[in-house]
């Protein structure tokens, strides 16, 4: 163990050696990162949703801990007649925000497919990203990173639901991706936001993580857990500074393609449109906490689905020696879920969905959970992919008119 840390700690300031004498000639888009060129107000109605002749509405719900959270109301197809159905909350995954959702034409966007069915569409942008922000805090200070996907369950996720409710008095229907899906298993889980809800579509369905097989992403994971990681701060940016360092590092350690290192992760992407590749990396990816990475790394290796592991504070924090375990099988079984599983995905792996549908939902109502199980889908297919409207979409959208 100690040897190994060595190790790591000498390849990562011979990476850091080899990144700062290579930059000259590497231009591979990890580097890039004209997301901190992007402005940083709130112009997300204006620039992304007008444009494609969109009616939008700017709104901002704040978190029970003080985050501001920015979310886009779309109350009209474009035909302009105003939605006639329930409302649809969509949250975006791990490193990414609402506008994840917009970046292709509206025909092939989520956001706009159902507010043209007739869904009155909300979607939201977490803390960590650059559209939200902190009563008193700012991304300079450390309480502003102080946090995991615990706090996403826990207050990010009943804040913009209540926010939505109390707009529009209705149940609302739910579509979370990876992240998304797994803050919204925890807040059913524990009976929280039931009564608001009326559906859940959850694509890339996060829960277990014991099957990951990604080589990449299990030597994130145990890098992220080793304690010599001081260094890589507070803020985790894929695409600048220590982030940057630390995927570099990985790709080294593994021999991995530059070009492509973002599918070792999500697993080979079908149907992404390739020749919009410069124009994704405008707007993604989002920060994160580096503390919320540790809580899926925690996830991998241990194989649980509990809160944050403070090791030795965790009596402290729980009063208890272990963190306490989610225990999703909570769920009430009558709950109309919509599972979008991709069987090329490698963080919502296989294996991992089977143990959920097998043990938590053993029990679920069949007619209660509908899955599309889609042979050539990865990770990101499922939010960006040009054919997911007839693969996913568009059955989505049978499945809410059906609640
Ligand atoms: C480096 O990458 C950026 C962004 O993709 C691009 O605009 C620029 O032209 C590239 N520079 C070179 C020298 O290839
Ligand atoms: C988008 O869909 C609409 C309605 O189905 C259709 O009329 C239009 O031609 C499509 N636009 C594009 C660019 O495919
Ligand atoms: C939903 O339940 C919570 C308590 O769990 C309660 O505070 C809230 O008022 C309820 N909301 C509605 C709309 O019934
Ligand atoms: C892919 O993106 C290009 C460039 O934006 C666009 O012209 C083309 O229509 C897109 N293809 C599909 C299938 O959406």
């Amino acid at each position: 163990m100690a040897s190994s840390k060595v190790v790591n700690l000498l390849s990562i300031v011979l990476l850091c050696i080899t990144i700062v004498q290579g930059r000259k000639t590497l231009n591979t888009s990890i580097e890039f990162s004209p997301s901190s060129l992007v402005n940083n107000d709130d112009g997300v109605c204006k620039s992304m949703i007008e444009t494609q002749g969109y009616t939008c509405e700017e709104h901002k719900a704040t978190t029970s801990d003080g985050f501001i959270l920015s979310i886009q109301r779309l109350p009209a197809g474009r035909s302009g007649e105003k939605a006639n159905k329930p409302p649809v909350l969509i949250h975006h995954g791990l490193f990414s925000d609402g506008v994840s959702w917009l970046l292709n034409s509206p025909n092939e966007s989520l956001p706009f497919i159902l507010a043209d069915s007739g869904f009155d569409v909300w979607l939201v942008s977490g803390r960590g990203s650059k559209y939200s922000s902190h009563i008193s805090l700012t991304p300079n200070d450390l309480g502003y990173w102080d946090w995991s996907w615990d706090e996403l369950a826990r207050n990010d996720l009943p804040a913009s639901m209540q926010y939505v409710y109390d707009h529009t008095s209705q149940k609302i229907q739910y579509v979370g991706h990876s992240q998304g899906s797994l803050i919204a298993f925890v807040a059913f889980s524990q009976g929280k936001l039931l009564n608001i809800t009326r559906s859940a579509a959850l694509l890339s369905p996060i829960a277990h993580m014991r099957h990951i097989t990604s080589v990449a992403t299990k030597l994130a994971a145990e890098l992220l857990l080793a304690d010599d990681l001081r260094w890589l701060g507070i803020k985790f940016l894929p695409t600048s500074g220590p982030g940057s360092w630390f995927l570099n590092l990985i790709c080294e350690r593994l021999h991995l393609d530059r070009a492509i290192l973002m599918s070792y992760f999500t697993g080979p992407n079908y149907c992404l449109n390739t020749s919009r590749e410069q124009y994704y990396l405008e707007h993604e990816p989002q920060a994160t906490s580096t503390k919320n990475l540790i809580h899926f790394s925690q996830m991998i290796r241990k194989g649980t689905i509990a809160k944050y592991d403070y090791g030795i504070f965790n009596w402290q924090h729980y009063g208890q020696l272990l963190p306490p375990d989610y225990d999703l099988s909570q769920i009430p079984n009558d709950l109309p879920l919509f599972l979008g599983i991709g069987k090329l995905d490698m963080l919502s792996d296989e294996e991992d969905v089977n143990d959920l549908l097998n043990f938590e939902f053993k029990n679920h109502d069949a007619n209660k959970l509908v899955k599309v199980v889609l042979e050539n889908y990865a990770h990101t297919d499922f939010t960006l992919g040009v054919k997911t409207k007839q693969d996913v979409y568009d059955p989505m959208v049978d499945f809410f008119n059906a609640q």
